[in-house]
């Protein structure tokens, strides 16, 4: 081990979205699953010796009680790295995310953390291989691993070694993803619990599987032809069937708020005037809307409070541990 390893991994919105497991210990998905990383939004973990001879997790500046909830998570997940050996450490995590934003943290996080391990305990782990380690702390950890479009390919392996994720090799310096905030009250169901129930008890969920290959199909065709509303409208229908089968989950599962509901229909209003936006939503109120830089002035005007990011944005190293922590 060195003496401190330190790495960030971005936060990423699934354009064609993972929701639901075929095995759950290992978090292997039902679908392959396709996502644009946000850049310099996201997770810088640090990982050092504990003194004291016990692990330490620190949350955004905070030691957290070693039986909370996300304490246990981190440390159960190291464990599978120190296989038995002591080796106290001191996990320390920094989300950038805007809290205003309302975006998971697991995903970035889990990447962050995987990284941070490779390279504390001098691991040389390839990235795949560290994609499908992320993956088991967290599905869409694995799609962390990478900036840009990223693809997680199901795999069919029962070991889940090659369920993990791959960078493409597409660049589109002009699009833009806006986090509109509409609550960031803790979610009623978390995915992982969502996923589980929609997949019990939605008979809805059995065209899912379906229609999530037919909608990576269509994404890759978009990217390589460059189609911006192709892109916008596959990524927003994806996001509606994936919330029609949650809705169709018993208990119902409805991710919106009430003025989720007004952003819909004002994208929808914008659409009809003309302006190409479009938006996807998560298992949470959010939406996160979908446009090219030519219509940023205007979204911002109609989304007080849009947060803005520029996924291809030339963003500072993303391993130097320069990047500004909000
Ligand atoms: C709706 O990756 O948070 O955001 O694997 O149980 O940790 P676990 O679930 P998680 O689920 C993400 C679900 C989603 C869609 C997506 O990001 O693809």
């Amino acid at each position: 081990a060195t003496d401190q390893a330190e790495a960030f991994a971005p936060s990423n919105i699934a354009l064609c979205k993972y929701w639901g497991k075929r095995q759950s210990e290992l978090n292997l998905p039902v679908n392959s699953s396709l996502s644009i990383s946000l850049a310099h939004l996201g997770t810088r973990t640090q990982i050092r010796p504990s003194q004291t001879g016990e692990d330490q997790v620190v949350l955004n500046g905070q030691l957290l009680p070693v039986e909370s909830s996300f304490a246990c998570k981190v440390i159960s997940f190291v464990d599978l790295f120190r296989r038995g050996r002591s080796y106290p450490l001191i996990v320390d995590t920094r989300n950038n995310i805007p809290t205003a934003a309302g975006l998971a943290s697991s995903a970035s996080g889990f990447a962050a953390l995987t990284q941070a391990i490779n390279q504390y305990f001098q691991l040389q782990l390839p990235d795949a291989v560290l994609s499908a380690f992320a993956r088991m702390g967290s599905g869409s950890a694995s799609r962390s691993i990478y900036s840009g479009f990223v693809e997680w390919r199901m795999g069919l392996q029962e070991d889940g070694m090659d369920s993990h994720a791959y960078p493409l090799d597409i660049i589109w310096p002009d699009l833009r993803v806006g986090l509109v905030k509409v609550s960031t009250a803790v979610k009623a169901v978390d995915s992982r619990s969502g996923m589980k129930r929609t997949v019990e008890t939605a008979s809805l969920y059995q065209s899912w599987p379906a229609q999530a290959a037919q909608d990576l199909e269509k994404i890759h065709q978009a990217l390589s032809d460059g189609n911006f509303s192709e892109l916008g409208a596959v990524a927003e229908h994806n996001a509606m069937s994936m919330h029609a089968t949650m809705i169709a989950s018993w208990p119902p599962l409805l991710y919106w708020q009430p003025d989720s509901v007004v952003a819909m229909q004002k994208i929808w209003a914008l659409r009809e005037a003309g302006v190409e936006v479009y938006f996807t939503m998560d298992a949470g109120p959010n939406l996160k809307l979908l446009f090219q830089e030519k219509n940023q002035a205007l979204l911002e005007t109609e989304f007080p409070g849009l947060e803005v990011v520029a996924p291809f944005e030339a963003s500072e190293s993303l391993n130097s541990s320069t990047t500004t922590v909000k």
